[in-house]
């Protein structure tokens, strides 16, 4: 159950058990209070029969005037009975204006309370039977009983209103707010709640702004130091590319030249061993060539992000001549030299990922315009990321870092067959937007 409808129930309950409670305790105050007037107004008439029979010294009364006289009675009743009990004469009671429900007037209603008075006529002894009828009475706190619980269930309706309309309101703070969160977690840190209303939202209010301009700026100043971090890291590659290129090359060569001297002067084992030296030679610095390719790839893209695909499955293709490379790149893309580095960088990695890891029969490149930037796809049907998904290791890690410093979108994913890296890179226009 929703917390609203939790909290109107509560309210709602407590309303209910106070209208019961109020009830009880009207009818019971309205028991006692009709059960005394009946009390009082019986022992008055009593009395006033007593006395108009003492006082008739001279029997110039019959006893249907006695009777007569109790007419028009609200709460009494009189009768006159002859010898074998039958009713002789009886006194006629006010007519009751309205009358109370069955079920309250047995609630209400007091013992009957009676008299008999002996009357020793001579030739006609009688019995005059008082009695007391409570039917006036409980019609009359009828009425208030019904005025007041009518009240009271006006008030509780009222209450049940104003508790609803509260907490409304309040729910609608709170929907904003879980907005507000959705949007944050979905990575939008622009969401804003205004402070306004009751002092505790506007507080709240201002703790989420405040926690959103936080994060904002959190990710641009991280932003910034990744921008740094991948400065630097190209710096430290340009670096040892240069040292590999000028501290090995040279010696390599000078290897290969010794290497031809000594065959040139040798005997044949000592031509043979030469010819040895020079083929060692000669692999290693094919394989510092290939390093130096991977450090400083990134001068490739002084033709085009086109081209240096291009050249990069040219490289593989050499060496892998079983695999098919496709790419698919949409005419006309346009992207800035850090988006272009990020892409060619992804593209190496995840082909380079794809030959090493999966051994797949096609690898494709596709590099499309999207909705919100640039969509780059490497898909392979090799082996896949095996059971535990991709084991994040620096190449993924660094990829991930790459996207994540343009504030892109970076996922890898097991296909039917094989491994797709996906990534979105914003156009450099909402980047720096969102970086200023
Ligand atoms: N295309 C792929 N096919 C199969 N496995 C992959 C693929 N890409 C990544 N992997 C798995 O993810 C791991 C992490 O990749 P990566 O971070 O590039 O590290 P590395 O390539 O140095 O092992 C790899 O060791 C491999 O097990
Ligand atoms: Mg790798």
């Amino acid at each position: 159950m929703s917390l609203k409808l939790r909290l109107l129930a509560s309210v709602a309950a407590l309303l209910v058990f106070a209208l019961l409670l109020g009830g009880a305790v009207l009818c019971w105050q309205a028991r006692a209070a009709v059960r005394d007037e009946i009390r009082t107004t019986f022992a008055g008439a009593q009395k006033e029969v007593d006395a108009t029979l003492a006082g008739d010294v001279q029997h110039t009364l019959t006893m249907r005037q006695v009777i007569a006289a109790l007419n028009g009675g609200r709460n009494v009743r009189g009768f006159l009975l002859n010898e074998q009990n039958n009713v002789v004469a009886a006194s006629r009671i006010a007519a009751v204006g309205e009358p109370a429900p069955a079920w309250f007037a047995s609630l209400i209603a007091p013992p009957q309370l009676t008299a008999r008075i002996a009357i020793p006529l001579p030739g006609f002894p009688c019995v005059l039977l008082l009695q007391s009828d409570a039917g006036n009475e409980i019609g009359e706190i009828w009425q208030l009983v019904r005025d007041a619980f009518a009240a009271m269930t006006l008030f509780s309706v009222i209450t049940l209103l104003f508790v609803w309309l509260i907490v409304d309101r309040a729910m609608g703070f709170f929907r904003r707010l879980q907005g507000g969160l959705g949007i944050i977690s979905e990575g939008d840190y622009g969401a804003r709640l205004t402070a306004s209303g009751p002092p505790e939202f506007a507080a709240l209010a201002e703790g989420f702004n405040h926690m959103a301009a936080r994060l904002s700026s959190y990710r641009k100043s991280n932003h910034r130091l990744q921008k740094q971090i991948l400065s630097l890291q190209e710096e430290e590659r340009a670096e040892i590319a240069r040292d590999l290129h000028d501290e090995v090359g040279p010696y390599l060569f000078a290897i290969q030249v010794d290497a031809d001297a000594v065959a040139k002067s040798g005997n044949a084992q000592t031509r043979e061993r030469a010819g040895a030296i020079r083929e060692a030679a000669l692999h290693i610095q094919h394989h510092v060539k290939f390093i130096l390719r991977q450090l400083r790839p990134v001068a490739g893209l002084d033709f085009g992000l086109e081209t240096a695909i291009d050249d990069m499955i040219a490289f593989w293709k050499r060496r892998h001549p079983d695999i098919t490379f496709e790419r698919r790149i949409d005419f006309g893309i346009h992207l800035d030299r850090r988006s272009e580095e990020t892409a060619y960088r992804i593209v190496q990695e995840s082909v380079s990922n794809a030959v090493r890891h999966g051994r797949p029969h096609v690898v494709s490149i596709a590099l499309a315009e999207a909705e919100d930037g640039v969509r780059l796809t490497v898909e392979d049907d090799g082996e896949g990321l095996g059971a535990t998904g991709a084991q994040s290791g620096m190449g993924l890690k660094g990829m991930a870092e790459r996207v994540q410093a343009l504030s892109g979108k970076f996922t890898i994913e097991n296909r039917e067959r094989g491994v797709r890296v996906c990534v979105q890179l914003p156009r450099a226009d909402a980047r720096e937007m969102e970086e200023a």
